[in-house]
This record gives C-alpha cells, structure tokens and sequence, in this order.
C-alpha cells in the first residue's frame, strides 16, 4: 500500500512527466523513422526484381517472336538449368507444365499481365520450404491453342528484410519506453528526495523549531542554490524572531515586575487602613484590576510562547482522560456554586493518549471548562468528554448556555474578541485564543460547533499514526 503510493507519487512529480512527453515523442520519431525505412527498403527492392524480372521478359519475348513456342521452350529449358533466383513456367491451357523449373503450376489470384505474388514450395538439401515469388504472368494464343508463360523471382530475402523490420519495430518500441519510464523514475525520485528534504525541514520550522536549515550538498546544482537561499532567509528570520523575542520579554518583564509590586503595595495599605476601621472597598477593586492585568498578561505571554513553539521540548506521552478528570475535579466546587452539574464521560478503559504539553492541554482544558461555566445560566449542564476512534483522539466540552452564531466563531478565537452578550461577565477575551494556540502547537483542531442549546468545543488531536509521521523535533533547549 506504502509502496503504491511511493510510486503514485513518483508519476506524479513534473520531472516524470517531462520524461514521460520526451519519451511517447522519441518512441513515436523512431518508429516514424523505422518505418520509412522499411517502406523505401521495400519499394527499393521490389523495384529491382521488377526491373529483372522485365528483362527475363523482354529476352524470351524475342525468342517467342523470332522461334515461336517451340523456340520459347527451349529457351526456358536452357534458362531453367542457371535459373539464379527466377523462375521459369510454361505450360499448356490446362496449366500442364510444359518446360521451367517449378514442379507444379502455383495457385495465382491476380490478373495476367500484372506483377503478381504468390507462394511456391522448393526443396532443399530434401526438405521442402515454402517460400514466395513476385513475377508476370502472360496467356499466349497461338494456332496450337493458348499457352501460358510464368516469369517470375523468389523474394524470400525481400521478405525476410520485411519480417526483421516488423519484428525489430515493436521491440524497438517496447525498449524505448522501459528505458524511459525507469529513467524517468529514477530521475523523479532524485529530485522528490531533494524536494522532500526541503519539505521537512520547512514544516519541523513551521513546527517551531527555527534553528533547522535545509542541508546542502556538493553538487552546488539548482537544488543547492536554493537550499542557500532558503538557509540565508531563515537566517535572517532567525535573527529578527530572537530580536522581537528579547524586546517581547523584557517588556514583559519590566512591566510584570512593577505590577506585582503595586499589587504588593495595594495589599499592604489596604492591610492599614483595615487596621485603621477604614472603607477599604476601593483598594480592593483596585487590586482585582491589577489581578486581571498581571492576568492578561500571563495569558498574552502564554500564547505568544505557545504560538512560538518555545515550550517544544517538554513533549511526552499524555492520558487525556487524567487531564480532563484534574480540570474536572478542579472546576466542581465553581460549578456546585453556579448551580451547573459538571458530568466527565470517558470511554472504557481509557487509552486516549497524545504526545503533547501536560500543562498547555490543562490550561486549554481549564478554559474551555471556565467559558462553559461562566456562560451557561444556573441550572444547566457541562459535560467534559475523551473520545478515541479511527480518526484520532478528541477532547469536548459541551454546555446547555446560549453558544455562539455561527458566523461569530470564527471571530471569538481572535485576540481580545468578546462577544457583545458577554459584556457584563468578567474576562479579557484571551482564552479561547490561548486554546487556539495550544491546538496549533499539538497539530490540532479546534471545533467550535452548536451543541443545540449551547455550545460544544472540540479539540480534535490527529491520530497516533499520523503523529509518529510527523518529523522528529529535537528539544529547543538542546539545539541551543
Ligand atoms: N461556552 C460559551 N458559551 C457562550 N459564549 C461563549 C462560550 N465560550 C466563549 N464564548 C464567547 O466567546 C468569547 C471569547 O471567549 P474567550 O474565552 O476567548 O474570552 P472570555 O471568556 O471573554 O475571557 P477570558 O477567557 O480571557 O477570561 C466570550 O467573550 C463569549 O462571548
Ligand atoms: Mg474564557
């Protein structure tokens, strides 16, 4: 099956078809070629025994003038005895052979007079051979009664000139497209192991890890320059990420810094004026807004690191059942005090295994759980599901809130993207776009679909074998 596919991919590369064209219109010149050949050969020859077979005439028509019919059988009595490749008949109304050297009258469809061909048997070395002959045939009346004269040659040369191109043509043919179509395919299959090269490397990049580059061989062809080119752009797209990176993380350490301490120092004067019998509600909105920028801010940092594939190197194999039974065991108190019953269903016996980021799946988990919990009116329902079946391993969330228009879902992955109806619930609109970003990072889907009432999100992860296709990431931290 793997094995078909290869070679369904080898006829479909643009080399195989270029060699493909190039060889039906060398096949094709050829036999164009052979048979022109054959055709010229054939009139040639034909011509010339003609033109013998003309003279053979013209002499026995002299003697047939000048000594009658008893003159012209002698005279093919005498020409019999050297006949060379002619052959000599005459014979009587009834086709009696009179004098020539064949020894019985050859079945001839033709009109006398024209050249005609016909099969004759010779015996050699006492083996008779059937061979065939081209020759005229002429009725003569005389007084006597009608006689008829047969001058002919063998062609059996002709013939066999004629059998070798007949045989060679096909064979000829056969052989150009074998040759082609395996040079063609090896010819593809080189440059599809120079394109896959590239190919790999550009989606381990895509991947995240940015330090790969396409390797380049000795030969310096087509394929080397433009490995260097790709490697010299992926040099400089390097350089600007790990800028934009150290600017990124120095802002964002700069400012989480100063508002841990604000927040530091916010607690502490609402420590004091509590002391003091004061009204502290006022610093208390104050810290809840620090919170949620300290927050927004971690989430921001997240998704970016995430979306740079940075935390690549702690891969390892994931029970998606375990992490959906933490976040479920995690959000049950929130969802008691909401009035929601939170229902977890796995299948029997578990096995819905991926190879991801323990923490990235949690917290995508977590805030798809937060989204259904917050957004669903008291008295509904949350499920949280692992599903496993031939396609891959899922992961959903459904509730029984208001969902989302179809025409929104797109959007509220975005960025900051809040729907209008959420207005008046607490929240920066980052967390589905952090789940985003986590489903991007494992090669996964994310789905948001109408769970008829409320809204079911589904994170779709590929199936096992797809995954163990895929490239092998070296950690990042290793390759630096
Ligand atoms: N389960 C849901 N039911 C109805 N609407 C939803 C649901 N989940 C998300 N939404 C809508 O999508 C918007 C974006 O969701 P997202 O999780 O990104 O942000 P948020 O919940 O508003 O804020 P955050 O998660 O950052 O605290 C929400 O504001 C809400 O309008
Ligand atoms: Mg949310």
């Amino acid at each position: 099956m793997a094995q078909m596919r290869a070679s369904l991919r080898l006829v479909r590369t643009q080399a195989f078809r270029i060699v493909l064209v190039y060889v039906l219109l060398f096949a094709f010149s050829v036999s164009a070629l052979l048979f022109f050949t054959y055709w010229n050969t054939r009139r040639t020859l034909d011509a010339q025994s003609d033109q013998i077979i003309e003279a053979e005439i013209t002499g026995l028509n002299e003697q047939y003038q000048r000594l009658g019919i008893r003159g012209l059988a002698e005279s093919v009595v005498s020409r019999s005895q050297h006949p060379g490749n002619a052959l000599y008949i005459l014979s009587d109304g009834a086709h009696n052979i009179l004098a020539g050297n064949l020894d019985a009258w050859p079945s001839i469809t033709s009109d006398p007079g024209n050249f005609v061909e016909f099969g004759y048997e010779r015996s050699v070395n006492g083996l008779t051979e059937a061979r065939r002959a081209r020759g005229r045939l002429f009725p003569l009346r005389t007084p006597a009664g009608t006689f008829y004269l047969l001058v002919a040659e063998d062609v059996h040369d002709r013939d066999l000139t004629q059998r070798m191109f007949t045989t060679t043509l096909p064979w000829t043919v056969v052989l150009i497209l074998v040759h082609g179509l395996l040079g063609g395919g090896l010819m593809s299959r080189n440059m599809l192991r120079r394109l896959d090269s590239i190919n790999r490397t550009s989606s381990e990049i895509v991947a995240g890890n940015l330090t790969r580059r396409v390797p380049v061989s000795e030969a310096q062809d087509e394929f080397d320059v433009l490995a260097e080119n790709l490697n010299r752009m992926l040099d400089r797209i390097e350089r600007l990420m790990k800028g934009l990176r150290e600017v990124t993380d120095s802002v964002a350490h700069d400012l989480r810094t100063p508002l841990n301490r604000l927040r530091q120092r916010l607690e502490q004067s609402q420590g004091r004026l509590q002391a003091a019998g004061s009204d502290t509600s006022e610093i208390e909105r104050a810290i809840a807004e620090t919170d949620q920028l300290i927050a927004t801010f971690n989430a921001l940092l997240l998704i970016a690191e995430t979306d740079a594939g940075t935390a690549r190197g702690t891969m390892v194999l994931l029970d998606l059942g375990s992490v959906a039974a933490d976040v479920s065991e995690l959000y049950e108190p929130l969802a008691e005090e909401r009035n929601l019953t939170l229902k977890l269903v796995q299948p029997l016996g578990g096995g819905a295994i991926i190879e991801g980021n323990r923490s990235l799946v949690s917290q995508a988990l977590a805030n798809l759980v937060d989204n259904a919990i917050k957004y669903t009116p008291p008295g509904g329902r949350v499920t949280v599901r692992t599903l496993q079946d031939e396609t891959g391993v899922s992961l959903s969330v459904a509730d029984s809130g208001p969902g989302i228009p179809p025409e929104e879902r797109p959007r509220v992955v975005e960025r900051f993207v809040r729907l209008e109806a959420s207005r008046n619930s607490p929240g920066t609109g980052l967390g589905l776009s952090l789940v985003a970003a986590v489903a991007h990072f494992h090669n996964a889907e994310l789905v948001l679909d109408d769970n008829a009432p409320g809204l079911k999100a589904t994170l779709r992860f590929p199936h096992p074998a797809a995954r163990i296709a895929l490239p092998q990431i070296p950690s990042r931290n290793a390759a630096e």
